[in-house]
């Protein structure tokens, strides 16, 4: 496919010309100022270089190259210049142009021009994908902190790392258990295989089963082939089910036999189906609760706690959140092209102050927010979100402070009226599980 770019100018000839000797290698489009060359972005988002005049009525080169670049368009911007707009064409390369040509347009040169700012913006992009997949997993495996708790897990995990143990890891919501997930694997034997993951409470009964162990061509309607499930997907690696307390009964069993046997048959199937996967599974259920109330089978708790992590919720280790806070900054910053140096006095104190019942991912999203709202190089208590800084206006206003809990319980109950009572999204803005909002909200005794 040929790259498409949009050649803006005033006068008709001259676009038109361009147009046609670059329709040879490009897609083109022609604009006759600022204003209709926005129209045709927004129509064509194919569009990966404009060419455009300087001068022109309506809106001219600089405003468009503002306007796309505030859009935060990906788009290489090329400037045709005269003698007497030279020096706005410098101007405007240090805002964001990529280049600009002068009147009388030298072809071969123009060429070049074009060749290099589209390579140009490839490698731009191809680096920012690698940056952010180096990232994405030095993000999933590491486990910040420096409390005694997490020193105990980073130790338990180092313990392990050379047995193929079962492992739960149990912790409220937000806590890491993903995340300690993934170290498990990455510092295990079978670190080179693969890491295969399952939400257990998000597929139905039925659709969750032929997941996990696949099924045979025919075992249902529906089921032309044969499909691998999980375990097989899985074999010579670590498989990861998550949210284990919601697996139904009757997987249950076929869980528990895979555990003691490594063996099962795909649904529909009677041949015996042998893999060697080492099993990771996470809740934040309390299981023996759910073994009590018999939701959950006592033989397969034990067989799935041989060794147990738990992770403990943040209000239980406050002496990491200035390291976690730090951490979360540095990398919003990068992320949203911030300065951002690091955090007021006071703002840490409110973040130590708060009960953070979204734990981790609540707090990482919350820094997300005040990095993406400061103004300054240092975040100040006005960019942070209201839930936070409500106590302390209480305390401006001659009310007692307000305890953790009642700042957590305003916090939500504020979630909920923001989003009108939808219970889904108060969660989601929380940073909590929906299953946390309704707990918390039994405990609060509001329906
Ligand atoms: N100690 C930590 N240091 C830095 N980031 C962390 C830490 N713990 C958790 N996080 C981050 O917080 C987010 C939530 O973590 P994770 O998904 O592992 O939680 P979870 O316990 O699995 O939550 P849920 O029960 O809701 O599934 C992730 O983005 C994770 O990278
Ligand atoms: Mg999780």
């Amino acid at each position: 496919m040929k790259p498409s770019i949009l050649i803006v100018d005033d006068e008709k000839s001259v676009r038109d010309n361009l147009a046609k000797y670059l329709s040879v290698d490009y897609t083109a489009y022609t604009a006759a100022n600022g204003r209709e060359a926005l129209e045709k972005l927004k129509d064509n988002s194919d569009i990966e270089v404009i060419l455009s005049d300087m001068k022109m009525p309506e809106m001219d080169g600089i405003e468009l190259l503002e306007r796309v670049s505030a859009d935060n368009h990906d788009i290489v911007v090329i400037l045709i210049t005269g003698f007497s707009t030279i020096e706005s064409a410098v101007d405007a390369m240090r805002r964001g142009a990529y280049d600009y040509l002068t009147k009388p347009i030298d072809l071969n040169k123009l060429e070049i021009t074009i060749k290099n700012a589209i390579e140009n913006k490839k490698l731009r992009s191809e680096n920012i994908m690698l940056k952010q997949r180096i990232r994405e997993k030095i993000d999933a495996t590491t486990l910040v902190g420096e409390s005694r708790p997490i020193k105990e897990i980073l130790d338990l995990v180092e313990r392990v790392s050379s047995t193929k143990a079962t492992v739960l890891i149990q912790g409220e919501s937000g806590t890491g258990k993903e995340l300690v997930a993934n170290i498990l694997h990455y510092n295990s034997l079978v670190s080179d295989g693969p890491f295969i993951k399952v939400n257990c409470s998000a597929l139905a009964e039925g659709v969750l089963e032929s997941e996990l162990f696949g099924h045979e061509k025919g075992a249902f309607t529906g089921a032309l082939f044969m499909k691998k499930g999980r375990f097989e997907l899985a074999n010579g690696g670590t498989l990861l089910l998550d949210e284990i307390g919601d697996l139904p009964h009757s997987i249950q069993i076929k869980l528990l036999r895979f555990l003691q046997e490594s063996e099962f048959e795909r649904v529909g199937g009677t041949r015996t189906i042998k893999v060697d996967v080492r099993i990771v599974s996470a809740t934040n259920k309390d299981l023996e609760q759910l073994v009590k109330e018999e939701k959950f089978r006592d033989d397969l708790f034990y067989r799935l706690k041989v060794v147990t992590v738990e992770v403990p919720p943040l209000r239980e280790r406050t002496e990491d959140i200035p390291l976690i806070v730090e951490y979360h900054l540095k990398k919003f910053s990068e992320i949203h092209n911030k300065r951002i140096k690091g955090i007021s006095r006071d703002v840490m104190k409110l973040i130590k102050a708060y009960g953070w019942p979204g734990n981790i991912r609540e707090l990482m999203n919350c820094i997300e927010s005040a990095v993406v709202m400061s103004r300054g190089d240092i975040i100040e208590v006005e960019s942070l979100p209201p839930f936070l800084t409500m106590g302390q206006k209480d305390q401006a206003a001659g009310k007692s402070p307000s305890n953790l809990f009642d700042i957590e319980k305003k916090a939500i109950l504020d979630a909920l009226n923001k989003s009108r009572g939808n219970k889904a999204e108060a969660a989601r803005g929380l940073g909590i599980g929906l299953r946390t909002l309704y707990r918390k909200l039994n405990q609060y005794g509001v329906n």
